[in-house]
């Protein structure tokens, strides 16, 4: 961070030339989070919004300033793009030429500013990406809500509603550039799509707004006279069309179902409140989140995820009090001793010791009291350590699951026990997700680790000779990170001919289980692989002793990628041994905890929080071995 009084001299002269460009009426800055409270700066955030027009984006600017009210040295200075790429990128030479920190950045197009985030980031100046993500990982946080989701929820409680019987739905389409809205809207129709006896009257809005719906509404009376329930994508729109069926004297026939829930008068909570929605389903803003993490990254903090995906619920008559209730509550913690029972799937690799050991350690820093029970690869252990932490009364149970599926009976237990569950490093499926069984999921993105391994062999090992014959050593049948880095290196797999997975077998992600897949494969085959996809760097390491063992040069007689990028996988690329090692970063237990203090403390846990990786191969090994933590 700049000095206090190098920043004072940049803020003033800023809010000079604020003043003056606004005198000549072309300038969207707003300086100073319009606090106008002359406290010491010690951080500048840059908030280059893509524009001002959409109801949300003014909402977040909005909530953006509530929370940077509560830090004494952060100040915001906010930039509307008005929708133009092109002003976007001037807006954040300008904040970069006003000293700032640190930029957050909901962006117009994902093309174009997406290589100005890359920029920006590698100048070594962090950024969040807020509700629109951009091509590649080259930035520091993105945080957004999901609104294909959000569409669905819509969707799926409207045919709830309506049950068997069905009825018609008018939709209030808005801005076809607004890329929430089509999101939202693809959401809706993929839910309501084969529901029986519903059918859509789709009207169109000539301006995303409160009059727009209203009159439009009024128009369409023929269509909307004879319809069950009005489907708004906004708040806005609700309230106008919620006025409209005043007027026209039906707003005790047809119902409006909405999304974005803001809080506030008139707004989507307070309608539902009020009677005149039936419901609404959230979309949080995500501000409080953006400078909360802002503050941990500006203070270099542990625990900063690669992405929070935020997490929205349906809010309607049965569930307002409640929901009122939760965003007005004080969420500060209060520092008490929090009681977790952590359930670990086993100790298969070095990878999962080191996970222990960062969940262990963080405990002790978040004066969390963490009972952990090894299930040594077993479900039934891991349901009877659920149970016992249950019997117990902790405060929060975490799972790290050794499959996927069939937990749905001891999370109804926990669930209605009132204890929350948290999902560490691996998911599970459930059979119905409106149960709410888990609160989050923080863990990496397995699927994108399969397909970054698949990339850097695309972009590695030539396939121009032929088919080139991939084995693929998989981790334990059924686990989470078996089955997403599979249709992860799969979905890659298939955009490229020329490479092929001509053998597959698990090897349990262990040392030993690599060894075996090798061993087994060569007394019934010749060598003829090309390629060794390892899900693990242990099966990696235990292939690569047994290949040598038969004679066969790592690397240089067949290419082997592991996934999750250990000491030992860097010590073996800088042997010559590993091709490339895809980051799977098992260092969660600051996030963890950082995620418990906050369930604890009343805060609306993300639906969730994705750890931030690499890929590395024998190019860069040299010079990262020494910074490796695991
Ligand atoms: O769930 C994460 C995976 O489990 C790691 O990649 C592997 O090494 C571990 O055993």
């Amino acid at each position: 961070m700049k000095m206090l009084k190098e920043k004072w001299h940049i803020l003033s002269a800023l809010a000079v030339m604020v003043l003056a460009a606004l005198t000549i009426g072309g300038c969207h800055m707003i300086p100073l989070g319009d606090s106008g409270s002359q406290k010491g700066v010690a951080s500048i955030i840059g908030v280059s919004q893509a524009n001002m027009r959409e109801e949300w984006r003014v909402a977040l600017i909005n909530e953006l300033r509530e929370e940077t009210e509560k830090y004494e040295d952060i100040q915001i200075v906010t930039t509307d793009a008005t929708g133009s790429a092109a002003k976007q990128v001037q807006d954040i030479d300008n904040l970069i030429g006003y000293g700032m920190d640190l930029l957050i950045i909901s962006p117009c197009d994902e093309k174009i500013m997406g290589e100005k985030i890359k920029e920006v980031y590698d100048s070594g100046i962090p950024v969040i990406v807020m509700d629109r993500s951009v091509e590649g990982f080259d930035y520091t946080l993105y945080i957004g809500p999901d609104n294909g989701v959000i569409g669905q929820q819509a969707g799926s409680y409207i045919i709830d509603h309506l049950g068997d019987k069905g009825g018609d739905v008018v939709v209030l389409q808005g801005n076809p550039a607004s890329v929430q809205g089509t999101e939202r809207l693809s959401g809706f129709k993929g839910a309501i799509e084969n529901a029986p006896g519903i059918t859509l009257h789709e009207v169109y809005l000539a301006a995303e707004s409160k009059d727009a719906a209203y009159d439009i509404v009024v128009t369409a009376k023929n269509i909307v006279e004879n319809s069950d329930i009005i489907f708004a994508y906004s708040d806005s729109m609700a309230l106008g069309a919620c006025d409209a069926l005043k007027a026209l004297g039906l707003d005790n026939k047809v119902m409006i179902v909405d999304c974005d829930g803001f809080k506030g008068a008139d707004e989507g909570i307070d309608l539902v409140s009020q009677g005149r929605l039936m419901a609404t389903v959230s979309c949080p803003i995500g501000g409080k989140e953006a400078i909360d993490y802002a503050f941990s990254i500006l203070n270099n903090e542990s625990g900063v995820p690669k992405q929070v995906i935020l997490r929205s619920n349906i809010i309607d008559k049965s569930n307002v009090e409640e929901n009122l209730n939760r965003i007005n509550a004080d969420t500060s913690d209060d520092g008490r001793k929090i009681k977790v029972g952590y359930s670990q799937v086993g100790q298969e690799s070095n990878w999962r010791l080191a996970n222990t050991k960062s969940i262990e350690e963080s405990a002790k820093a978040f004066n969390i009291d963490l009972h952990m029970e090894i299930a040594d690869q077993s479900q039934e252990k891991q349901f009877e350590a659920i149970r016992s932490f249950i019997k117990e009364g902790v405060d929060v149970i975490v799972v790290s699951p050794v499959v996927e599926t069939g937990w749905d009976e001891v999370l109804r237990e926990a669930k209605a026990a009132g204890i929350p569950v948290i999902m560490s490093d691996r998911n599970v499926l459930v059979e119905n997700r409106e149960e709410n069984l888990t609160t989050t999921y923080l863990g990496a993105d397995f699927v994108e680790e399969g397909r970054r391994a698949m990339r850097w062999i695309r972009d590695n090992v030539d396939s121009t000779g032929g088919d080139m014959k991939i084995m693929e050593i998989m981790g334990n049948v059924g686990a989470s990170p078996t089955e997403e880095r599979d249709a992860g290196f799969r979905e890659i797999l298939e955009e490229n001919p020329g490479y092929e997975i001509s053998y597959s077998a698990y090897g349990d992600f262990t040392f030993d289980g690599g060894k075996k897949v090798i061993r087994e494969y060569l007394e019934k085959n010749e060598w003829d692989i090309d390629i060794i996809f390892s899900q693990n760097d242990d099966m990696a390491l235990g292939a690569i002793e047994e290949l040598k063992a038969h004679g066969i040069k790592p690397d240089e007689d067949v290419k082997i990628i592991s996934v999750d990028a250990t000491t030992e996988a860097f010590e073996a690329m800088v042997r010559g041994e590993l091709s490339c090692a895809v980051e799977c970063n098992p260092i969660i237990g600051p996030q963890l905890m950082k995620a418990i203090r906050d369930l604890c403390s009343g805060k609306q846990m993300p639906f969730r929080i994705i750890t931030d990786e690499k890929v590395y191969d024998q190019s860069v090994a040299e010079d990262y071995i020494r910074k490796r933590r695991y």
